[in-house]
């Protein structure tokens, strides 16, 4: 089934085509003009017999007196290869031989020229050859038929009309072939693309010829590998999402059914009252990061690029978390900012954001009795805000992951679902900047570093 707009048909009949013209050319231009070669050819031979004719004595002789013609002429004819017919110059005008009488009439231009000329070459009616030169104030024509000319050209032209069918044959039989080659990786292309449309990103196309068309495939089996990552991302989202949902919600469902029971004594339900707030808090955090989550990866979120005092931001978060600090039994203390004080260029809200999920870390994820400190510095056209603190360090099993989503401790007891680093990294790459880590046992310390404000 070889449809007329298929590739395949197209280049078959391109191939086809391209033989065709080039042997059209062959036929129409070649075979004439060798034709006329062999022609002009026969005409200088006899041109030449016929000069050397002219100074023949015997045929002069013979010419000038009309008397043993047969001799010379008879000669002539063998000489040449041709037929010798002519007229005699007499006292009363030209005179047809009487041996050999003209079949051209004696007024022919052809006469007259080889009278004017010496010698003159034309062609007969009958589409032979033939050249006409003056002996003795007479004429002499020497005719020759040209089909052995003719059949010799035949011969070349029914030659290249079969090298013609043979050469268009070969042609579409390889530009099938050719084109059966493309069209079956094109089909692989195709076939590849209805697979990934379908949400199957598991096949790779595995073309590994280095012409366009393998190129093409490797971009496939990338542009796939890409697409099954991002797949595979989205539903390690959407699981890790529900489940930290989950957590909380089943908490919150079991103290519910708790509170509801009659005799509970003042202190339980205060307790159960509180766990409840908590759980509430943790699922209210959880919402806000998910949808400053979805609005980063939307691009919903505007950073401004604005100078920010960041010793002004952290005496604000020293105050902010000092309430949770205590009730941790974590001691956070603000290092004097060097003077001038430090004026980075970035977003004030995000920085502050950033900043809070730091100290949340800080103290969450290390034990009562820690001390975090929280210092700015600059220095070669960076500033940094930085959160340290002296607990046992990030446990090796995360280190790694940090900075993805949902990632967090393994043995975390700390409330948190493992987006606050992700998203602090999101945002600083968004103000131009960047969150270092550098932790070991006994110290741990995350710097936001944000590009300085010029000349500040
Ligand atoms: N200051 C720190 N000390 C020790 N571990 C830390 C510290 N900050 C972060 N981590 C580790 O990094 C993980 C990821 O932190 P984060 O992205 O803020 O998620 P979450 O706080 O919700 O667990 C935490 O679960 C914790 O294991
Ligand atoms: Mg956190």
């Amino acid at each position: 089934m070889l449809r007329l707009r298929s590739l395949r048909f197209r280049l078959i009949v391109m191939f086809g085509a391209v033989v065709a013209t080039a042997m059209g050319v062959l036929f129409l231009y070649v075979v004439p003009s060798l034709r006329d070669d062999l022609v002009v050819d026969r005409l200088d031979r006899l041109e030449q017999v016929a000069k050397a004719q002219q100074d023949a004595p015997g045929l002069k002789r013979a010419m000038e007196t009309g008397i043993h013609m047969r001799r010379p002429l008879v000669r002539t004819q063998h000489i040449a290869n041709a037929t010798v017919t002519g007229y005699r110059m007499t006292a009363a005008g030209l005179e047809p031989l009487e041996l050999a009488p003209p079949t051209l009439s004696d007024k022919s231009p052809l006469a007259e020229a080889a009278l004017r000329n010496g010698v003159a070459r034309g062609r007969t009616p009958s589409g032979g050859v033939v050249v006409a030169f003056e002996v003795s104030g007479g004429v002499l024509f020497l005719t020759q038929g040209v089909s052995d000319v003719n059949a010799a050209a035949s011969l070349v032209e029914r030659q290249i009309l079969i090298a013609t069918l043979v050469a268009i044959g070969v042609a579409v039989v390889v530009g099938w072939g050719a084109a059966l080659a493309i069209s079956v990786r094109l089909q692989r292309l195709r076939e590849a693309a209805s697979r990934i449309a379908a949400g199957s990103f598991d096949q790779p196309i595995g073309d590994t010829s280095p012409d366009e068309l393998g190129q093409v495939a490797r971009s496939f089996d990338l542009m796939q590998a890409r697409l099954a990552q991002v797949d595979r991302a989205r539903k390690d989202f959407i699981a890790n999402a529900s489940h930290e949902l989950r957590t909380p919600l089943f908490s919150l469902a079991g103290f519910l059914e708790l509170l509801a029971e009659e005799d509970l004594d003042q202190d339980t339900r205060a307790e159960f009252v509180q766990s409840t707030r908590e759980q509430v808090s943790r699922l209210t955090k959880l919402a806000g990061d998910l949808l400053d989550l979805s609005r980063l990866d939307s691009g919903a979120v505007g950073v401004a690029r604005e100078p920010v005092d960041l010793a002004a931001t952290a005496r604000t978060l020293v105050r902010e978390f000092r309430g949770l600090g205590s009730r941790h039994g974590s001691r956070i203390v603000l290092s004097r900012p060097p003077a001038p004080p430090p004026r980075g260029i970035g977003d004030e809200d995000r920085v502050q954001q950033i900043g809070r999920a730091l100290l949340d870390n800080a103290v969450r994820h290390t034990p009562p009795g820690t001390n975090v400190r929280v210092a700015v510095a600059s220095e070669d056209g960076v500033v940094r805000l930085e959160v340290s603190d002296d607990g046992p360090g990030i446990d090796p099993r995360v280190r790694d992951h940090l900075f993805e989503r949902f990632s967090r401790g393994p043995e975390t007891t700390a409330a948190g679902s493992g987006l606050g680093l992700a998203i602090a990294d999101e945002l600083a790459q968004r103000m131009g900047g960047s969150i270092m880590v550098d932790s070991e046992n006994g110290r741990t310390r995350f710097a936001l570093v944000l590009p300085a404000e010029p000349g500040g």
